[in-house]
């Protein structure tokens, strides 16, 4: 049974097959098809934070390829409160084909593939967001063709999209440099278990804008205060102010450099108005891609074939 728990859990091929797939069925969408790959199949979702991304892309593609999605918050869904969470997951998991789930905890996902016998994919935790990460790489390659010798610039906190794409990055052999304040980089024991996962992981941590993005070629940012976090939001603030991507930060990339960003954005924030509509940003690509990646990922996951 296939899930998809972490980025780095996925040997390249499985990654370059996911991203085959969502190539394919996005081409098809082109041409007006929507071919009913997954009909009568069942996918549930149960999140416990907002989401407008990863839920309705998932939501879509469903629809788009001939199956249902349905939807729980998490207080409806019960764990731990009404339910024991093994027991939620056991029986979501009789009704489901598969399930996505967001959540605060990363052990709850655990215990979903521990617990439900079926599919499970992690649509955000507060260490992972891989199906993010592997929807960036994908936009990444799209943009760019081949990824050799490219380079990632991540400049924010070293949050859980930031982990995720790391860890697809080094799956990938793309260079990665983040450029976080001290207390924000990426968690000490992740970098550690994934060099030891991936040897030849290329991460850099740098607080040197300049020579981080002289050769940039995709800069990337991320809220500053995650969902969770917000009891931290002012201090957050003041930290991460210097770490802005302005029209300034942008003029020290390469003007090949493309602008990334998971979105939602705080406009004004972490990036500005100019460089989030601007001509180097691909986030509204980035944004759509995440409905076709998410076809390409659930028929890989269910083990379905596209062509
Ligand atoms: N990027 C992303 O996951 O967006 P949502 O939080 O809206 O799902
Ligand atoms: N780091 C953000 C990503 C949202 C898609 C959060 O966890 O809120």
């Amino acid at each position: 049974m296939r899930h998809l728990n972490s980025v780095s859990g996925l040997p390249r091929a499985d990654i370059d097959e996911i991203f085959r797939r969502s190539s394919v069925l996005k081409a098809g969408v082109a041409r007006g098809e929507r071919p009913p790959l997954l009909a009568r199949r069942v996918l549930t979702q149960v999140f416990e934070k907002p989401s407008l991304r990863t839920r309705v892309s998932f939501e879509a593609a469903m629809m788009q390829l001939g199956g249902s999605s349905l939807f729980l918050n998490s207080s409806e869904a019960g764990f731990g409160g009404r339910e024991a969470v093994q027991d939620v997951a056991r029986v979501l998991g009789s009704y489901s084909d598969a399930i996505v789930l967001r959540t605060f905890s990363q052990k709850l996902i655990d215990e979903f593939i521990k617990h439900s016998g079926t599919s499970i994919i992690n649509g955000l935790s507060d260490d992972r967001h891989p199906c993010q990460a592997l929807t960036d790489l994908f936009t990444m390659q799209e943009v760019f063709g081949d990824l050799t010798g490219k380079k990632f610039v991540f400049v924010g906190d070293g949050n859980n999209v930031a982990t995720s794409i790391a860890s697809a990055c080094a799956v990938m052999g793309v260079a990665m440099t983040i450029c976080a304040p001290p207390d924000y980089r990426l968690p000490e024991g992740f970098l550690r278990d994934l060099k030891k996962r991936i040897p030849s992981t290329v991460i850099e941590q740098s607080s040197d804008f300049a020579s981080s993005l002289a050769d940039a070629s995709i800069v990337y940012t991320d809220v500053w205060t995650s969902m969770g976090q917000e009891a931290e939001a002012n201090h957050r603030r003041v930290v991460f102010q210097p770490f802005q991507v302005n029209e300034a930060l942008m003029k020290l990339a390469p003007p090949t450099a493309r602008f990334m960003h998971c979105l939602p954005a705080k406009r004004g924030q972490e990036v500005t108005d100019g460089v989030v509509d601007g001509p180097q940003s691909i986030v509204f690509q980035q944004a759509e891609n995440r409905m076709h990646l998410a076809k390409g990922l659930l028929t890989w996951v269910l083990d379905v074939p596209v062509d």
